[in-house]
Parts: structure tokens; C-alpha cells; sequence
């Protein structure tokens, strides 16, 4: 698949985010060549054997969380982006996950966005509390509470929702988290206030005006897992 510079649409701290060349539906994720030098430049070391994966990592880190969700007859919650599978590209191995977007936005507005931008308001709030409740009571595990992986959506006509792009998954080399269902939640609801304490001090926003794209084709809501093709 060929990635071009006009289809980038968000960079994070390591991967940069594309639009699907041929399918509105899909975002192709790729680590951004900084990173990859980053992580290039690791020490390995034998106690710890998931390291030679490198960037792939956090990529393992979240398909766990995932899976051990669905291994547990939990149905794909709305809430977490639905990863679709690994695709090669002119920028390397890239990761293909569905896109959130927020009505005729192509991309859903991060937290932090909606901070920045002065878009905080009862809705937005409501949102939060819904999501804040889910997350407590799902057994997933979040390492990442950075602003920027948390995006609220919105399919089609639906009620904006919170969901989770980025983060999931344990980070130390014991899972304590899994193996403490308590101190996972104790952890969670941590986080959780204080991403609350940062959308109460962002004060009532005017109206939304998030398209930072032009507007693509709808949202779907239930896209079927499948490992696509190279192209
Ligand atoms: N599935 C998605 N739907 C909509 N927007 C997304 C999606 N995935 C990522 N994004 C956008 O792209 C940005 C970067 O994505 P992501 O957090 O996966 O990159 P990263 O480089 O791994 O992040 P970090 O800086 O936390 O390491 C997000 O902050 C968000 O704005
Ligand atoms: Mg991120």
C-alpha cells in the first residue's frame, strides 16, 4: 500500500495516522522513523524477552486486552477501537484500525482537543461519566491516560461516546493489575479523576466545529475483524 503525505491526518509521540488510500472506513497507523530509531537503540536484554519486539510492543500490549475480552464471551465494546489487522505499506508495517469520527468530522476529537478548543459542555460531561462507569467495570486494563488517546465519537445520529485509541494493556513485566482486580480499578478510577479535573477546569464551549477534515462516509459501528491483505 502506498501512503501519501496528504492523506496523514494525526501524529502521535510514535506512530503518524493515515487515511485508508481506498476504504473511508479504515486509519493506517505506521511508526513515525524517529521511534523506530528510538527503539532501535534499546538495549536487549535476555530476563526480558517481549523487548525484541520493539515498537510492536504496546501493539501486543492492546491485542491482549482485546483478546482476552473477547475470550471471555465479551462481545467488541464501542469503547475501544476495533484493530483490523497489519498491512505493509511504502512506510512500513502499518496497523489498520477502524476510524472514529464524530458526525461529519472525519476524525472524532481527542479529549485533549475538546479541552483546547473550549468544547467541554454538559454533553461532553455526560459522556465522560458513561465512560468512566464502563471502564470501572470492565476488567481491561489502561497503561496510557494521556488526553490524546481518548476520542469521542460519534456514529451517524447516535449519542456521542467516549472511546480509546491507544494505551490499553499492562506495562510492568508482572500483569499486577490483571492479577489485582482492585488495584486495577483503584488505578483506574485515578485516572479517571484526573482526566475529570482536566474537562471541569476547561470551563462551557461554544458550539462544535470539529471537522479538521473534510467530511468522509459514515461511521460503522460494527466492522468484522479480519486480517487484510497487502496491497
Ligand atoms: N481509531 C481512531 N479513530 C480516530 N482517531 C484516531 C484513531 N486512532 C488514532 N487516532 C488519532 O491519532 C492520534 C495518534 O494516534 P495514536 O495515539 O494511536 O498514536 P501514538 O503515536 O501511538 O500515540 P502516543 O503519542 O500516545 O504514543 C490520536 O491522538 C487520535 O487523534
Ligand atoms: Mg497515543
Amino acid at each position: 500500500m502506498k501512503l501519501d503525505d496528504t492523506d496523514l491526518l494525526a501524529s502521535g509521540g510514535r506512530r503518524d495516522v493515515y487515511r485508508h488510500p481506498d476504504d473511508d472506513r479504515l486509519l493506517v497507523k505506521v511508526f513515525r522513523p524517529r521511534h523506530l530509531e528510538t527503539v532501535r537503540r534499546e538495549r536487549l536484554r535476555w530476563y526480558r524477552p517481549f523487548r525484541r519486539l520493539r515498537q510492536w510492543t504496546a501493539t501486543i500490549r492492546e491485542l491482549t486486552e482485546v483478546l482476552k475480552l473477547d475470550a471471555g464471551g465479551v462481545s467488541h465494546p464501542r469503547q475501544i477501537q476495533r484493530f483490523v489487522g497489519l498491512v505493509e505499506t511504502d512506510r512500513g508495517l502499518g496497523e489498520l484500525v477502524v476510524r472514529k469520527g464524530h458526525g461529519d468530522a472525519f476524525l472524532a476529537p481527542t479529549l485533549h482537543d475538546l479541552v483546547q478548543e473550549g468544547r467541554v459542555d454538559d454533553t461532553v460531561r455526560a459522556a465522560f461519566e458513561d465512560f468512566a462507569t464502563w471502564l470501572l467495570e470492565s476488567p481491561l486494563v489502561v497503561s496510557d491516560f494521556n488526553p490524546k488517546n481518548f476520542v469521542y465519537a460519534r456514529d451517524g445520529d447516535e449519542a456521542p461516546y467516549f472511546a480509546i485509541v491507544d494505551g490499553l494493556g499492562e506495562t510492568t513485566y508482572l500483569p499486577v493489575k490483571s492479577l489485582f482486580p482492585a488495584l486495577n480499578r483503584r488505578k483506574k478510577r485515578e485516572k479517571l479523576d484526573a482526566l475529570r479535573r482536566r474537562l471541569d477546569g476547561a470551563g462551557t464551549g461554544r458550539a462544535p466545529d470539529g471537522a479538521r477534515t473534510p467530511a468522509g462516509a459514515g461511521i460503522i459501528s460494527d466492522f468484522p475483524a479480519a486480517v487484510a491483505p497487502a496491497h
